[in-house]
């Protein structure tokens, strides 16, 4: 199977490549040249992925005759601080990296994110290439450019926008991710086909054995497609004025729930929750056909997500945090809301669309009723 390659637009970092297939990391020595010349590579990885996966990455970038330095940092979210920023930044210095450097970050999201944010701002902003190994780093988060760290006060509030000189993204890497890590990634795919392409949705639901066990070539197909969809919002619409909202979709109570539960409910959980309900919500509000949430109820089963909130979440906890995340957008909470599997519902009136728009409380109320 040949690797898909798909283009990103990036007024900030320009034109770039997404490469997805297995093997692709045979491409990586020729991208390397072409894309990210450099007088030295730091390889970035978590101490899981460094094990794993180090050895193979470190020869193919050692294939350009250049110095690669391997920093590992460890494993999970709680690791994607400041703390970590400084040592990866400090261990640049110790081994001399200079302005034509390049950072090379291998992994999941949090590799990607801390990374691509440790590249950012090394010397006022180095190149980086993103190599994603885990599915939700290479459906989301290595396209687009985003990068940072979490803080005390929340997740990713200190970052920047640094778009890679290229991805890729070799499905044969993610083989050892965890099947629940996969589920986890699978989310954000069924978010795309909800929110773009409703054939895609029922591909991944009926592919979704072969997509939980690793197995290509659903996966390149299926991380080929998320990645189109992600690169053509990402592409109008780079720093989220607009079209990129529609990335949100499940993402406002999403995250609401992901907070009410203290972080142990995992985002991709979340998010299938969330698309769920706010399915619902538009159901209510007349904005959604009937029967799409329970399609996609069956959707988000079909890879192993959970459909209904955990118990013991608390509905007023939600409400606060969603009351919050209003604060912080000035006004009233705003959803995403689709109008059919495949399709975003967007306000027409004289300006430019809106894709999202404020729902009554009552509504949200009578949706977190399992809460
Ligand atoms: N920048 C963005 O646009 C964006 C978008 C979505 C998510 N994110 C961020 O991504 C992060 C979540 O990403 P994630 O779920 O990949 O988390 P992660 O990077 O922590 O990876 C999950 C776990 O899988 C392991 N792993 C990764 N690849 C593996 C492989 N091939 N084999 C075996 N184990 C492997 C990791 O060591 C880790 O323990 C969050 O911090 C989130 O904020 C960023
Ligand atoms: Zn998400």
């Amino acid at each position: 199977m040949t690797p898909s390659r798909t283009l990103v637009q990036s007024a900030i970092g320009g034109e770039y490549p997404v490469v997805v297939g297995p093997s692709a990391l045979t491409q990586l020595p020729d991208l390397l040249r072409d894309r990210a010349p450099a007088h030295a590579y730091a390889l970035v990885a978590d101490d899981r992925v460094m094990e794993l996966h180090g050895d193979t990455v470190a020869e193919a970038v050692g294939r350009l005759g250049r110095p690669v330095h391997r920093l590992s940092f460890p494993h999970g979210e709680e690791n994607k601080n400041r703390g970590e920023w400084i040592r990866l930044t400090d261990a640049l210095l110790e081994r001399g990296v200079g302005r034509d450097g390049c950072v090379v970050a291998l992994g999941g999201g949090v590799t990607g994110d801390l990374a691509g944010f440790v590249a950012a701002s090394y010397m006022r902003g180095i190149p980086v290439v993103q190599l994603p190994t885990s599915i939700v780093a290479m459906v989301d988060s290595s396209v687009g450019g985003k990068t940072g760290v979490d803080v005390p006060l929340g997740k990713n509030l200190v970052g920047a926008f640094h778009p890679p000189r290229f991805v890729l993204a070799d499905t044969e890497l993610a083989g050892t991710l965890p099947r629940a890590e996969r589920s986890q990634g699978l989310a954000e795919a069924v978010k795309h086909g909800a929110i773009v392409d409703a054939p895609y949705l029922e591909r991944i639901v009926a592919e979704a054995d072969a997509l939980l066990a690793g197995a290509d070539p659903a996966t390149t197909r299926m991380v080929s497609r998320s990645v189109e969809i992600k690169a053509d919002v990402v592409s109008r619409d780079e720093t989220e004025g607009g079209l990129r909202q529609i990335l949100n979709f499940g993402h406002t109570l999403g995250h609401a729930l992901e907070a009410a539960s203290g972080y142990r409910l995992p985002h991709g959980s979340a998010v299938a929750v969330g698309m769920i309900l706010e399915a619902r919500l538009g159901e209510r509000l007349g904005v959604t056909e009937p029967g799409t949430a329970v399609r996609l109820q069956e959707a988000v089963a079909a890879v192993e997500l959970p459909t209904e909130p955990p118990a013991g979440l608390s509905r007023a906890r939600v409400m606060e945090l969603l009351a919050r995340d209003k604060k912080a957008r000035a006004g009233s909470v705003r959803f995403v809301l689709l109008e059919r599997l495949g399709r975003v519902f967007s306000g027409k009136g004289d300006g430019p669309p809106t894709w999202s728009r404020s729902v009554p409380e009552d509504a949200l109320v009578s949706v977190l009723d399992g809460v």
